[in-house]
């Protein structure tokens, strides 16, 4: 297929890398608001588009992969989805549940495939551990941690997007839907009560958030995620036989199986810079004739936000 990139800031580049390695899909055009004559020059052989209604326009473009701001994404993949273009789009793909449900009913009326680009559900060691926690090899899962806490200093300056409210900055959006998405995979989406915290940066985004979350029949979890601070950016999952550890479990090529004090290590890497995981996946999907895929759907898009919602509400009174 023939990809059109709008927006083309810091994971473009990443997702550019991956795009590369994957047969059959071509990185056929780039719009950048900001910064299209220097893409032209760097990428003599792309289409590059200053205006993301032009890139749109281009009838030889099949899908469109959306890494603008979060406070975009929704317009963009409505925009995109209207011109007749499948759409990837960056999580978190909306900032509120409203968001998600018109960028849903937008694909079904187009008839064309939509998706958050949520990779780490599929990459290979992430799918594996999944898998054999399912197929019960630590028990029954009573409890789980999961962090991804990160501090850049380049991407904490005022016009950078992760403090700024305007461009739905903060630590939730940005980071804390990897661990809930890992969470929802043991225990649903649904808490029956949670308990959250946050330490709110200057300019009024939640910088660390901390939630508590219980599910019921003895299931709790804990999630953590920061955009000031480096955590162990771990993920633990606790059954009644033995722990699974999967160590930078987003973007993650091995994991631990403990049992007693026996440790088993396991590999599975991933390709290029990992995207390439969730291109073949969008790829497949689109050649069979679909409009979403079973491993991360709408549905899974329309609870992730409901979630963030409720969560960012009892910060945000
Ligand atoms: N999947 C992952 O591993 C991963 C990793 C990092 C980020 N992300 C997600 O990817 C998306 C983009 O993140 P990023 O780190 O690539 O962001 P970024 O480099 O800061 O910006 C991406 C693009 O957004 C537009 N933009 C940035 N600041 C803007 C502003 N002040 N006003 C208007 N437009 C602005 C620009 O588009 P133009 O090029 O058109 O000017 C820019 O190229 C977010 O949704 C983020 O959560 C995903």
């Amino acid at each position: 297929m023939n990809w059109g990139f709008i927006g083309f800031g810091r994971i473009a580049r990443k997702f550019l890398e991956s795009l590369n390695a994957v047969e059959h899909e071509v990185p056929y055009a780039f719009a950048s608001r900001s910064n299209a004559g220097a893409l032209q020059k760097e990428f003599p052989e792309v289409r590059v588009y200053s205006s993301y209604a032009d890139i749109l326009a281009d009838a030889d473009i099949d899908i469109v992969y959306i890494s603008t701001t979060h406070n975009f994404h929704c317009q963009n993949v409505i925009d995109a989805l209207n011109a007749g273009k499948h759409v990837l789009c960056e999580k978190p793909i909306g900032v509120s549940s409203d968001e998600v449900v018109k960028m849903t009913l937008a694909a079904k009326s187009n008839d064309k495939f939509l998706m958050e680009a949520m990779w780490m559900r599929f990459l290979p060691a992430y799918r594996e551990v999944i898998a054999k926690i399912k197929a019960g090899e630590i028990g029954q899962v009573k409890y789980m941690t999961a962090s991804f806490g990160f501090r850049s200093e380049d991407k904490l300056t005022q016009d950078g997007r992760l403090l700024n409210p305007e461009l739905a900055g903060g630590a939730l959006y940005d980071v804390g839907v990897y661990p809930l998405t890992i969470v929802s995979d043991m225990f649903g989406w649904k808490p029956v009560d949670f308990k959250a915290h946050a330490i709110k940066s200057d300019t009024g985004v939640d910088e660390t958030i901390q939630i508590q979350l219980d599910f019921g029949q003895d299931r709790m979890a804990q999630v953590v995620g920061s955009i000031t601070m480096n955590t162990n950016k771990e993920a633990c999952i606790y059954g009644e036989k033995g722990f699974v550890r999967i160590p930078m479990f987003w973007k993650s090529e091995s994991y631990e199986v403990v049992k007693g004090d026996d440790v088993e290590v396991f590999y599975a890497p991933m390709i290029s810079t990992g995207y390439a995981h969730e291109i073949m996946e969008v790829s497949k999907c689109i050649k069979q004739g679909k409009t979403e895929s079973e491993l991360f759907t709408l549905n899974d898009s329309l609870m992730s936000a409901k979630l963030v919602e409720s969560i960012l509400s009892t910060i945000f009174k």
